[in-house]
């Protein structure tokens, strides 16, 4: 058994902590602090930074402890240093710094979308090895990126296209917001979508007609404001309507992540297709990507639900791969890199 990696993760409002052995998934400890934000509508930086404080070295107690390991048994550290809020990236960061040094062991960095992305290679204790193997394509899609990549390792992964201004999940929070549905609105409007009619309302499928594979998402915004405001002016929407809009807006999504993935896929000539990011875990998205690679004779790889959102084992799960490849940090010099994921208030 390889020794084990533990994995942390503080870039937005999850403090996270995950071991992963050999891609096997040992503990994955992750403390949420979206009743904390929720009053606000979206994430307040300096809440999350304060928060990661308190919540990290419980945290890791805790992950340690189902694991059934103790710190010299570790082969290594790994935490998310980018991209993220700076504050919140910086506890974590830290925290591993000093750990790497105190308990003297092999420190990497690593990309929190990165992470997302291998996180298709985790597997439970009593299940098979995942049998993907790069190069594949990859999907990630979450509050502050949405984009394509031809992944060719661990943290070797070329950007093939990507959205020109809101990120998917960025979308449909303040699609949410737009519509009164609660905090956090991406999974409120998933559950939502299931009980509506999607052919209700004619909604804007993205960019047609481009030989990339960039994505939109703000014009299917304004366009769902657009419809909602008109609808509003006759009085307060019934929950019908309210689902109908839900489903007509979750289908405009799917069909543009669809419709780029499939053309990404075809361009390069990739078999396999990851799934991956918080907004990975959506209902719609799962069903339509699955329908499209049986269709294209495709091979579908959508990141388990465990370990869609924020969580502490993709780190780990990078983290070992990236050690492995022989890849370390100086836990004297590593550093947090804000710069991309952004989380902006909905609205
Ligand atoms: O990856 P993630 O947990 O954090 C970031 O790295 O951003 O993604 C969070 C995003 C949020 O925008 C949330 O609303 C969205 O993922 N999300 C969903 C679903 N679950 C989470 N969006 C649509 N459907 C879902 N089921
Ligand atoms: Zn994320």
């Amino acid at each position: 058994m390889n020794a084990a990696i533990l994995g942390i993760e503080t870039s937005c409002d999850e403090t996270a902590i995950g071991v992963v052995a050999g891609g096997v998934v040992l503990a994955n400890r992750v403390a949420s602090q979206v009743p904390l934000h929720a009053r606000f509508g979206g994430v307040v930086p300096e809440v999350a930074a304060r928060n990661h404080l308190l919540s990290i070295l419980p945290g890791i107690e805790a992950a340690l402890a189902d694991a059934h390991l103790a710190p010299a048994q570790l082969g290594g550290i790994a935490v998310t240093h980018q991209p993220g809020l700076v504050g919140a990236l910086l506890v974590g960061v830290q925290t591993a710094r000093t750990l790497a040094l105190c308990w003297n062991k092999p420190l990497v960095g690593v990309d929190h979308i990165q992470a997302h992305v291998w996180a298709a290679m985790l597997r439970q204790p009593d299940a098979p090895p995942v049998a993907l193997s790069p190069p594949f394509l990859a999907l990630a899609v979450s509050g502050g990126h949405t984009s394509l990549y031809r992944v060719a390792g661990p943290g070797q992964m070329t950007l093939l296209g990507r959205t020109l201004d809101d990120a998917a999940g960025e979308a449909y929070d303040k699609f949410a917001r737009l519509l009164g549905v609660a905090y956090p609105g991406g999974p409120n409007v998933d559950k939502l979508a299931q009980l509506g009619d999607p052919a209700r309302f004619k909604l804007p499928r993205g960019m047609r007609g481009r030989a990339d594979v960039a994505m939109s998402f703000s014009g299917l915004k304004t366009a769902a404001r657009l419809h909602m405001e008109a609808l509003q002016a006759q009085g307060p929407l019934d929950a019908q309507t309210v689902q109908d809009l839900c489903a007509s807006f979750q289908q405009a999504v799917v069909a543009q992540l669809v419709h780029v993935t499939q053309k990404a896929a075809l361009q390069q000539g990739l078999r396999d297709v990851v799934l991956a990011g918080g907004v990975a875990a959506n209902h719609g998205l799962r069903a339509g990507l699955a329908q499209m690679c049986a269709r294209q004779g495709l091979q579908f790889w959508p990141v388990p639900l465990a370990w869609c959102g924020d969580n502490g084992a993709m780190v780990a799960g990078l983290g070992e791969a990236l050690l492995a490849a022989g890849q370390r940090d100086d836990p004297h010099e590593l550093d947090a890199v804000p710069t991309g994921l952004v989380k902006r208030r909905a609205g």
